[in-house]
Parts: structure tokens; C-alpha cells; sequence
């Protein structure tokens, strides 16, 4: 790098005004940075609060709608939708997921009438579904078998493009499935549906309010740490990656998201593909708990998380924020 020495090179001189500092931001967040979670319940006009999640609600499809045309509103593109799915519909082969009518698929058909313009992005795993909170399917150790488990994936992506799902994304960590669900959609006739590959995904303990969300939380004994990643390691995330692009991802997805920068900035480097993010439920626990005891301006804390996905190199980041700070944007 050329570089004069101080006093002819003060790089405090372009920060030295607003006009100038504007002028010379390097990134910048724009609502059509944000993918918004929901999570849908049973029920009509229902809102169910989520303890853990301060300020973030379950649901009823009619509602999802609503909040839809909000996110539209504020420019916000794309939802991601989970279910919390009725006790009485949880099994141990997650079957709820492969049903035509299951709450996901109402929700996903629902917004689509009502809002045909906005993205809807669909989890593909089973715990939303499983009545024991795994990802997929146990052999009779508790193993999370792999290859089986691709066979109900596959049904479950298709079950969602099938609705309507514009964006299919595998969240399970089982090997091998971005290629199996790529190739079922290309022979069912969804060339256009993509997928957006959770590629890097980590045994996180940054999960639990969302558990708490889809109420697999009180269901799961033990953890997931036999398919998702070790927060050890990022050799291993690369390899990851590359895996789910030469199976056929159109994007791929680190998770989750703030403690994990380093692994989003290798990746952009190394493979110049779109990345998003996850800022996940802990996160977003993290900043509002925070920001609840006066440790911080809430909407400076999260935008300024929000803009470091952008330095870090993503295309966008899924985040509960989504819509306040859309708004805040938009302002
Ligand atoms: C399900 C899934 C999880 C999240 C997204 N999809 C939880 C998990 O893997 O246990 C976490 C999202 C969040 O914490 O906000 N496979």
C-alpha cells in the first residue's frame, strides 16, 4: 500500500464532517439487506408472545399475512417461516412435514395469495416436526441417522415448493442433501425454486429461545453436536461450504451470526458466492438484554451488528430486527 505520513495523511480529515463521512462509508445497510423469521401458530387474530424472544411473537396464518404486508411496507424482501406445529402432530419420523396441509404450508400459501411479491424462504429439517426434537431421524441408539433422513428432506422441500416456498433451505446438516434436494426439484419441475444451503452451521447454544418458538426445546434430550459443527473449528466450515456449492446452492448461510464474522469473511474470500447470515435468537436475546439494562442504544446496537454482516461480507442476514430496522432505515 502507497501511503504518505502524518501530518499530510490524517485519516481523521474525511471523518471530520457527516457529509464527508457519508460520502466515504465502504458498506451500508438497506432494508433489502434483511430477511425477516416468523413463526407461525394455529388459530385466528392468535398472537402468542415468546418469553425468551422479548418483542417477537408466534402467529395465527391470517396474522402472518399481516405481518407480510409490513414487511413489503418497509422493504424488507424476503420472510422465513417456522412452524410451531401442535403436540399431537409430532412424531418420531416427523411425518407433519411431508403433509400437504401442515401449518407451513397454509402460511406459505397464505402469503403467497396475499403478497405474491415477497419472498418466502422455508427450513428444511424435521425438529419443527419430530417428537423428540432432532433434526431427523434416530436409529435405535438416538444416532440422528444421515441418509434416511435425506429421503424425508427431500419430501419436505417438495411439500414446500409444491406451496409455494421460493427459497428451500436445509438446515439439518445432513451430508449430502443440497445435491438430493436440488436434483428432486429440478425433476419435479421447480427449476426456479433455489436453495439457500445453512452450510456452516454450529452446535450453538445461541438456539434456545427459538426452540422455546417452535416448542422443540422441552422435546430435545442431548444436543445436535453429531451434524452440527463444532464452534471449534473453521477449516472444516470452508470444506462445508465448498461441498454445498458443487451440490447446487444457489447461496449459502453461516450461522450464527456475530460470533462467527471470522467464518463469514473467509468464505466470501475464498468462494465469492452470495452468504447470508443467521443473527439468531440468542443474539437477538443477547441485544435486547442489553439494551433492556441500559447498556446501550437499542436501535444503534442493532444496527451497527447489522451493518458489521455487511462488512464481513454478506449479501444479507436473517434477523429478528428485520422490521424495526427496516423502519429505522426508512425513517
Ligand atoms: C432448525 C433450526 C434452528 C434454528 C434455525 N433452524 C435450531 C436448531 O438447529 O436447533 C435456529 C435459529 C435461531 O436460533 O434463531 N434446524
Amino acid at each position: 500500500m502507497t501511503q504518505a505520513s502524518y501530518p499530510a495523511l490524517r485519516l481523521r480529515r474525511t471523518r471530520a464532517s457527516a457529509w464527508s463521512r457519508a460520502m466515504h462509508a465502504e458498506n451500508r445497510l438497506t432494508p433489502s439487506d434483511f430477511i425477516w423469521p416468523l413463526f407461525v401458530t394455529e388459530g385466528s387474530r392468535a398472537e402468542e408472545p415468546i418469553k425468551s424472544l422479548p418483542g417477537v411473537s408466534r402467529w395465527s396464518v391470517d396474522l402472518i399475512v399481516e405481518r407480510a404486508r409490513e414487511a413489503q411496507a418497509a422493504g424488507i424482501p424476503c420472510l422465513a417461516l417456522f412452524p410451531n406445529t401442535q403436540p399431537d402432530r409430532r412424531s418420531d419420523d416427523g411425518a407433519e412435514a411431508l403433509n400437504p396441509d401442515n401449518l407451513m404450508c397454509r402460511a406459505i400459501r397464505a402469503i403467497k395469495d396475499a403478497v405474491p411479491d415477497i419472498g418466502v424462504l422455508t427450513d428444511v429439517a424435521l425438529d419443527p416436526y419430530t417428537a423428540h426434537g432432532q433434526d431427523g431421524l434416530l436409529d435405535e441408539t438416538g444416532y440422528v441417522v444421515n441418509d434416511a433422513t435425506i429421503d424425508v428432506l427431500i419430501g419436505q422441500s417438495l411439500n414446500q415448493a409444491a406451496a409455494g416456498a421460493d427459497i428451500i433451505a436445509p438446515s439439518d446438516m445432513m451430508d449430502g442433501r443440497v445435491g438430493a434436494i436440488r436434483e428432486a426439484l429440478e425433476e419435479e419441475g421447480h427449476a426456479n425454486v433455489q436453495i439457500m444451503a445453512y452450510a456452516a452451521k454450529y452446535a450453538s447454544a445461541f438456539y434456545g429461545p427459538f426452540r422455546d418458538a417452535v416448542g422443540s426445546g422441552g422435546l430435545l434430550k442431548g444436543n445436535k453436536k453429531s451434524y452440527q459443527m463444532d464452534p471449534a473449528n473453521s477449516q472444516e466450515a470452508l470444506r462445508e461450504v465448498a461441498l454445498d456449492i458443487a451440490e447446487g446452492a444457489d447461496s449459502v448461510m453461516v450461522k450464527p451470526g456475530l460470533p462467527y464474522l471470522d467464518i463469514i469473511a473467509r468464505v466470501k474470500d475464498r468462494f465469492e458466492v452470495p452468504v447470508f447470515a443467521y443473527q439468531v435468537s440468542g443474539e437477538y436475546a443477547m441485544l435486547e438484554a442489553a439494551a433492556a439494562v441500559g447498556a446501550g442504544d437499542r436501535d444503534a446496537l442493532v444496527l451497527e451488528t447489522l451493518l458489521a454482516f455487511k462488512r464481513a461480507g454478506c449479501s444479507g442476514v436473517l434477523t429478528y430486527h428485520a422490521l424495526h430496522a427496516a423502519r429505522l432505515l426508512g425513517a
